[in-house]
């Protein structure tokens, strides 16, 4: 493992391999990102991957998500209703060209921020158009082209995306949507209760992590957020809003 590697590993971030990264990421341990992954201005929160090759540029994504191969999450957008589709109208220094250097359109109308919920799935080949909003338990088929916002606990696939099926039963996804389990310890609970969130997913277990959030026994996680930098060639790291190491 490269000294890199393991500099990352120690702040929570699993990178076995090439990460090609600009701007910054916010992660909040433990994250993984497999090889060859790109990152732009993004953030990751816990126990989420994603899996080699995938890209995610200027995009918010949840706890506990898991995203497959070659996905492409916050897919820029060119002008479609100017004189030229090309990116000179925004990129003052196209693609390092001299020229007369004039952003004629706003950058921020390029890449609109994606967000995406806790708990979702995105299965290999997707992708989600920028701006789009996942919500919480979405699962996105293989090959999905997402380019519309997704309602928690929906399932959606094909091209454009949409709907094949909800998770659960409307009752079941209210009450998930209520407590939002993921804002909890619920991985050391489960490793220490006699309901692993493994177990078979049933009234009897919502019951239980209802009980454990009202009874307190379940308490918010107390979420350590680091920042990666890209500055000038190099790369930082350190605890977000603090000095880089
Ligand atoms: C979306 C998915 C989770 C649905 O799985 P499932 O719950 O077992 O659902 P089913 O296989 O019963 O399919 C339900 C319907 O969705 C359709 N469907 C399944 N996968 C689809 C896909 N990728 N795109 C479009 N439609 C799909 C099925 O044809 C079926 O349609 P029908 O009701 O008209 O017959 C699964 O098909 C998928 O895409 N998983 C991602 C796999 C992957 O990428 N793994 C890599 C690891 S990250």
């Amino acid at each position: 493992m490269s000294d890199q590697a393991e500099k990352l590993l120690r702040w929570g971030l699993r990178v076995p391999g090439r990460l090609n990264f600009n701007g910054y990421l916010d992660f909040e341990r433990p994250v993984c990102l497999l090889p060859d992954c790109g990152i732009v201005n993004s953030s990751i929160g816990s126990f989420s991957y994603a899996a080699r090759r995938t890209s995610i540029t200027a995009a918010d994504i949840g706890r506990f998500c898991s995203i497959g191969e070659d996905c492409h999450i916050g897919l820029g957008q060119h002008p479609t209703n100017h004189l030229t589709s090309s990116s000179v109208l925004y990129d003052a220094n196209f693609w390092s060209w001299s020229g007369p250097g004039r952003s004629m359109i706003q950058h921020a109308d390029i890449y609109r921020r994606t967000s995406i919920g806790n708990d979702v799935w995105i299965g290999t080949r997707a992708m989600v158009c920028g701006g789009v909003k996942i919500g919480d338990g979405a699962i996105i088929a293989a090959g999905a082209v997402v380019t519309k916002d997704v309602a928690p606990y929906t399932v959606v696939g094909g091209v454009p995306a949409r709907v094949i099926k909800y998770r659960f039963s409307k009752d079941v996804i209210d009450r998930l949507m209520g407590i939002m389990w993921f804002r909890y310890d619920i991985y050391a609970w489960s490793n220490s209760s006699a309901y692993p969130i493994g177990c078979q997913f049933d009234h009897n277990l919502l019951n239980k992590i209802e009980d454990a959030i009202s009874s307190g026994e379940l308490s918010f996680v107390k979420s350590a957020w680091s920042r990666l930098k890209s500055e000038n060639g190099s790369i930082t790291i350190g605890h977000k809003s603090s000095d880089m190491d």
